[in-house]
């Protein structure tokens, strides 16, 4: 049995080209998809270790039935481990694997597996084939397609990197039984953003009817973030529109010490953006309704307490994504259409910023003047 194929999905890069083969059980079919794309040899598979408890060795013997021949490097689990200590252990045992020019690094996992490893791909001899197997929505739909890679530093999220295109990606839904309910809530909230960046039937089917056929839902959110890093593979310009609630989003993960997930933090992000758009006349005001309302749909949260919002500006001003110094916000004017903008009064976002953290508190209203953060602390 070697799967079920719901779709292959045609990408574009600088450099060539690849696909996202999308399907159920398609983890059986990663040798021969590999073998087609022209891989052989030996190949790097990488996971954290809850991924590899789990998948691994079915992958493993994919890629042996095919002629190839594995060897499985794990990490422990968690965003704490997207590191350069890591990638200094991963080369180790790359070198130890000996792993040559045309070997791949397939790396099977999350985002964080996914960036890792890519990172590893994109460096170890200048470079070596990667073929991304993500096992999270998020990963699915966001950081397995697009050549962004890279780690962490203690100083900031992301600031060690490199574009590595994959050579192939292969995104087996049925890996998403084992994730755990709330990533999978996470997940949504960046296929929701991908409906609301370009592609209005998307949205609405999570808007009306719901997250099935999730195979489906997956493939439109794929193709939209697809079109998007292929109009602007190295970041200059359109890629923008893909941070829509993030801008907020990771300054209310940075006040959290990233212990809310990424997801939600978008989510109440995207809210405040809705709230924006309509506070500028730049979209109705059904369209902030329509938003909430579906977030609200699939349990992410569009209110926070416990920051105020003057730190939340305070943090966006240190957002390592402005440009030259000023703040662009991403801001919806309708479902599938957004824009991205510098030109946003800096009471238009404070108002925002009240309305989500501060009216649903139960505490009595912050002030501007309360600057020392968290009250209920
Ligand atoms: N490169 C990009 O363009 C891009 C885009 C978005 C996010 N990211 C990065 O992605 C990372 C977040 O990715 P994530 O949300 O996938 O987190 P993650 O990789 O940490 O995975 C979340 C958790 O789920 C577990 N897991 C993964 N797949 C599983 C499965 N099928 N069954 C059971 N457990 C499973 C993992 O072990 C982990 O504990 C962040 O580091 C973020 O910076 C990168
Ligand atoms: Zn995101």
């Amino acid at each position: 049995m070697d799967g079920q194929e719901i779709a292959t999905i045609p990408g574009r890069t600088p450099g060539g080209s690849y696909n996202v083969v999308l399907g159920e059980g398609v983890l059986d079919s990663l040798g021969r998809l590999m073998a087609e794309r022209g891989l052989s040899g030996k190949a790097a598979i990488i996971a954290d270790d809850t991924v590899a408890g789990l998948y691994a060795e079915q992958v493993a013997q994919s890629l042996r039935e095919a002629g190839f021949a594995p060897a499985v490097l794990t990490f422990p689990a968690g965003e704490a481990h997207k590191n350069l200590d890591t990638v200094r252990r991963l080369y180790d045992a790359l070198v130890e694997a000996r792993l040559e020019r045309g070997n791949a690094v397939v790396a099977l996992g999350g985002g964080v597996v996914g960036d890792t490893a890519g990172f590893v791909a994109a460096t170890f001899l200048r470079g070596v084939p990667l073929v991304q197997v993500p096992t999270t929505l998020l990963a699915m739909v966001d950081s397995s397609v697009g050549g962004k890679v890279g780690v962490d530093l203690p100083q900031g999220k992301n600031l060690v990197g490199a574009f590595k295109q994959p050579a192939l990606v292969v995104a087996d839904v049925t890996t998403l039984e084992t994730l755990p309910e709330q990533e999978v809530c996470a997940g949504l909230a960046e296929v929701i953003k991908a409906g609301i960046i370009g592609d209005a039937t998307l949205f609405e089917h999570l808007e009306h009817t719901g997250r099935e056929p999730l195979g489906w839902v997956i493939r439109r959110a794929i193709e939209v973030k697809r079109d998007v890093v292929q109009e602007d593979p190295f970041e200059r310009g359109r890629r923008a529109v893909l941070n829509l609630g993030h801008t907020f989003g990771h300054a209310l993960e940075a006040l959290n010490d990233y212990r809310m997930l990424h997801g939600f933090a978008i989510s109440i992000g995207m809210a405040i953006a809705a709230r924006v758009a309509v506070a500028l006349e730049l979209a109705e005001p059904r369209l902030e309704t329509r938003i909430t309302g579906t977030l609200q749909r699939y349990g992410l949260p569009v209110w926070h307490t416990g920051v105020s919002p003057k730190r939340i500006w305070e943090t966006m001003g240190t957002d390592k994504k402005r440009h030259a110094g000023t703040r662009r916000y991403v801001l919806p004017r309708a479902i599938g259409d957004v824009i991205v903008t510098a030109d946003v009064p800096k009471e238009i976002i404070m108002t925002a910023l009240r309305e989500t953290c501060e009216l649903q508190s139960a505490d009595p209203a912050w002030t501007e003047s309360e600057s020392s953060g968290n009250p209920r602390a």
